[in-house]
């Protein structure tokens, strides 16, 4: 009796530690270790910092190229500010005189606060349980960067040949404006050589089933505006005065950017989809020791706004809103737009990706999606910016995509992580977007 007890007990034991042992391995570390292999390539990828303001990017471009040279990828630094390198990796295809597929990424990343971080933004921590890999480009972009090469590598190990030449650019800089970076690139004799008739950019974290998919960005303005008036004593009411005059601004900009957000609020348009303008600052008042003088009304005021431009807007129609409603001379208002990158492309175009069945490109990326077992989300306009403006401004169709699916985005913010899980599925995801895409015959020529 007391043995057949004895031997329940052990019985229990042993399927504790069974389901103990079930849980643990289902929730990671299935991996083979050629899987692995990719995951320490990523891992050591992430561990060498590119922060700004000062991102060395030199060990990075030495560690992609010694990727790449065991790929037998054809390799060229191109440097058109001294210490930002751009690296131009090319896979040539077959048939290399039809348009080819562009893959570009940033080697660049934000800074970090490490003392904000559960670990340390430059160690790539790999979490045993829950397989989260915690660094500074984890998601942004560090993770296409190597999912390409390594899908490229899976491709080799399979014997594909792509038909059209695939080229990979990794470029410094985007994270402060690109001004050194793809902003010099696409303008060069190198970028026409490519005959790129399509590109891949970095897109963002989804945090349902669905991968999300950019065909534009938003485009950053600065909208200054000046007041002048006549002064006056504080006591005096009188019209004319510069803070009357800058107030009319300020009301006329908040009617517009009601309407704009009630769309928003409605269900009716997307944030990204209306344009934004936001107070950033005013700037008016005499001072004195103590503060401002109460008692006089200044001859100047000043209001600065943050404007995000969405393109299928009309910038005319803006501008000529700005000048009768926002900013009218006889108001005694003067204004300044600034805009940041541009707005339409070479042919007067709004910069705008085509993702319906004009474009070629598109129909193929989403069936290779399809075939990857993956679903897309509704194409949406990206809030922000990214190089891809850079390259639809030459005319080239180019879409925002980072298949991490099942992810809280995180890019910019403190332990930024992607799961090893979801690094490894999107590789599987680019063998099938490079596969496809670089093997399609049509003509897509546009
Ligand atoms: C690269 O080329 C070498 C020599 O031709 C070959 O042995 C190797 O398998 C190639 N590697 C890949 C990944 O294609
Ligand atoms: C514009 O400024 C001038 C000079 O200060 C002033 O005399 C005039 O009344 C102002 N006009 C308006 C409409 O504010
Ligand atoms: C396809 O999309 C583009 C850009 O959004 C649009 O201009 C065009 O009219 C659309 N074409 C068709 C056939 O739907
Ligand atoms: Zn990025």
């Amino acid at each position: 009796m007391s043995s057949h007890r004895h031997r329940h007990r052990h019985l229990h034991v042993v399927v504790v530690v069974v389901l103990l042992l079930s849980l643990f391995v289902s929730s990671s570390h299935t991996f083979s270790p050629y899987e692995e292999s990719q995951i320490r390539t990523f891992q050591s990828y992430l561990q060498l910092p590119t922060p700004h303001p000062n991102p060395n990017y030199t060990p990075s471009v030495s560690f992609l190229t010694s990727v790449a040279q065991s790929l037998n990828l054809t390799i060229q630094t191109l440097e058109f500010v001294p210490n930002k390198p751009l690296l131009l990796l090319t896979w040539p295809g077959l048939s290399p005189h039809l348009p080819s597929l562009l893959l570009n990424s940033h080697l660049d990343s934000v800074p970090a606060e490490p003392r904000l971080w559960s670990h340390p933004p430059f160690s790539a921590h790999r979490d045993p349980s829950t397989g989260r890999i915690f660094a500074r480009g984890a998601q942004d972009d560090k993770s296409i960067s190597i999912q390409y090469l390594e899908s490229i590598r899976n491709l080799k190990l399979s014997n594909f040949r792509p038909l059209r030449s695939v080229h990979l650019s990794f470029v410094p800089d985007e994270e402060i404006g690109a001004a050194d970076g793809m902003a010099r690139f696409v303008p060069s004799e190198h970028f026409k050589n490519l005959n790129v008739g399509f590109v891949l950019d970095e897109g963002q974290a989804s945090e349902g089933e669905d991968f999300r998919v950019f065909y534009a960005d938003r485009s950053p303005w600065s909208l200054i505006v000046k007041a002048t008036g006549q002064p006056g004593h504080g006591s005096r009411m009188f019209d004319g005065s510069a803070g009357e005059n800058l107030m009319e601004c300020v009301e006329a900009v908040a009617r517009f950017r009601e309407a704009q957000f009630d769309l928003v609020k409605a269900g009716i348009k997307e944030a990204s989809e209306v344009v934004s303008v936001n107070l950033v600052y005013l700037k008016a008042g005499t001072p004195s020791p103590t503060g401002f003088v109460m008692n006089m009304q200044p001859s100047e005021a000043e209001a600065g706004f943050d404007v995000r431009f969405t393109p299928t807007e009309d910038p005319d129609l803006l501008r000529k809103r700005i000048e009768e409603e926002w900013a009218p001379i006889s108001k005694n208002l003067t204004y300044q737009l600034i805009q940041k990158g541009p707005i339409r492309d070479k042919a007067g175009r709004p910069l705008v990706t085509a993702t319906n069945d004009s474009n070629p490109w598109w129909s193929v990326f989403k069936q290779a999606i399809i075939a990857s077992g993956g679903k897309l989300a509704k194409p949406e306009i990206l809030r922000s910016t990214t190089d891809a403006r850079f390259i639809r401004q030459m005319g080239i169709p180019t879409l925002g995509f980072s298949p991490m699916a099942n992810t809280p985005i995180l890019l910019h913010e403190h332990n930024e992580f992607l799961r090893d899980s979801v690094f490894l599925n999107g590789i599987k995801v680019y063998e099938h977007i490079i596969s496809s895409l670089s093997s399609f015959s049509a003509t897509a020529e546009q």
